[in-house]
């Protein structure tokens, strides 16, 4: 640490993982303590609200106090504490915000409010500090999976969704249909990784013309494909189900993004989001980035998933123009992106 680093604390509570970190000047991760729910929410196939809030509850404090450990400071050294404010799940960023809201007024720190989207996206920012706007991003997680256009800092314009579930929920819906463990993208990639999808064709999806996607049908698809299979005797392999799902899945963010690349005409596209810790839709991505000489950012599979470096990095930027929250400010279960 250098006197006059900008030294961030962040917290993250917006689903299940309960995490802080601290982060100098929005790309030197000191440290990134993440406290993860899977084995509690396990037993219940998903995450259970109720529980969830919870257990943040009991994790915050223990995993606030190791991430200022690891990172070898004490509360006076923070400049400021920043937290996701939405959106997620209500109950859980309401643990987070008021942990961070008290820390920011015992220590007469400035209180920062981050977008989670955002946060995804500025995961790319701790490895490589100087990417330049503009560019396109796509956010792939259980509860988004946007398209978004940046043309600076605070300038952010969400351009595609999901018209329905989101890619990840997708993953995690198909897992349990297949009775594979949660969370369901790690376990369908797992599987896939010994299918062969064309053992198991599923229907080309007609696509939208605009930049939205749409994945009910294709777990529609999947679901129906399988009774029939099994209706006429057929042996079905998990694992060729597992590499279909995700070869088409993978099939249709590609296509997406990369029609947003070229209908804003960026050079550059940023991944983000716990869908993008998927290696085969990396490769994807890798390759068709290459074959189209676009520049392609996507954080480590560690920093793609919920984290609080996250939160801190993109922090680090509103903290620069003097974007910070009243103590007033409250948590957003489905606060816009722009
Ligand atoms: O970003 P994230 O950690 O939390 C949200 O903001 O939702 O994303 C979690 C989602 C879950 O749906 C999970 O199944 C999916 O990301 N996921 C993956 C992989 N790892 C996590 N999906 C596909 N392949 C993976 N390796
Ligand atoms: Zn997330």
């Amino acid at each position: 640490m250098r006197s006059g680093d900008i030294l961030i604390l962040g917290l993250e509570s917006s689903c299940d993982e309960t995490a802080a970190a601290v982060v100098a000047d929005g790309h030197r991760l000191l440290s990134n303590v993440v406290a993860s729910q899977v084995e509690i929410h396990r037993r219940f196939g998903g995450v259970v609200p109720e529980v969830a809030s919870r257990q943040h509850l009991r994790a915050l404090n223990p995993v606030i106090e190791l991430a200022l450990e690891k990172a070898g400071l004490g509360w006076g050294d923070l400049t400021a504490v920043a937290v996701t404010r939405g959106p997620g799940l209500l109950g859980s960023l309401l643990m987070g915000l008021m942990a961070a809201k008290t820390l920011a007024f015992a220590l007469g720190k400035p209180l920062i409010a981050v977008h989670h989207i955002r946060a995804h996206i500025y995961a790319n920012f701790l490895t490589h500090p100087r990417i330049r706007f503009p560019f396109v991003a796509l956010v792939v997680s259980g509860g988004h999976t946007d398209l978004i256009y940046a043309t600076g800092h605070s300038q952010f314009r969400l351009v595609g969704s999901t018209r329905d579930d989101a890619a990840g929920e997708a993953f995690d819906k198909v897992a349990r249909f297949l009775g594979l463990e949660y969370p369901g993208g790690p376990s369908i990639e797992r599987k896939a990784r010994e299918g062969n999808p064309a053992a198991f064709p599923l229907p080309r999806l007609r696509s939208s013309e605009d930049l939205s996607t749409s994945f009910s049908g294709l777990k529609t698809a999947v679901i129906y494909r399988w009774r029939q299979a099994q209706a006429r005797g057929e042996k079905v392999r998990v694992e060729d189900v597992a590499a279909s799902f995700q070869n088409t899945v993978v099939s249709v963010l590609e296509e997406k993004a990369f029609a947003a690349v070229r209908a804003f005409r960026v050079p550059t596209l940023l991944l983000a989001g716990g869908v993008t810790a998927n290696g085969y839709l990396r490769e994807r991505f890798l390759a068709r980035a290459r074959e189209e000489n676009i520049q392609l950012f996507l954080p480590p599979p560690e920093l793609c998933t919920d984290n609080a470096a996250m939160v801190a990095a993109a922090a680090y930027y509103q903290f620069l123009r003097g974007d910070f929250a009243s103590l007033g400010v409250s948590a957003e279960a489905n606060l816009p992106l722009d």
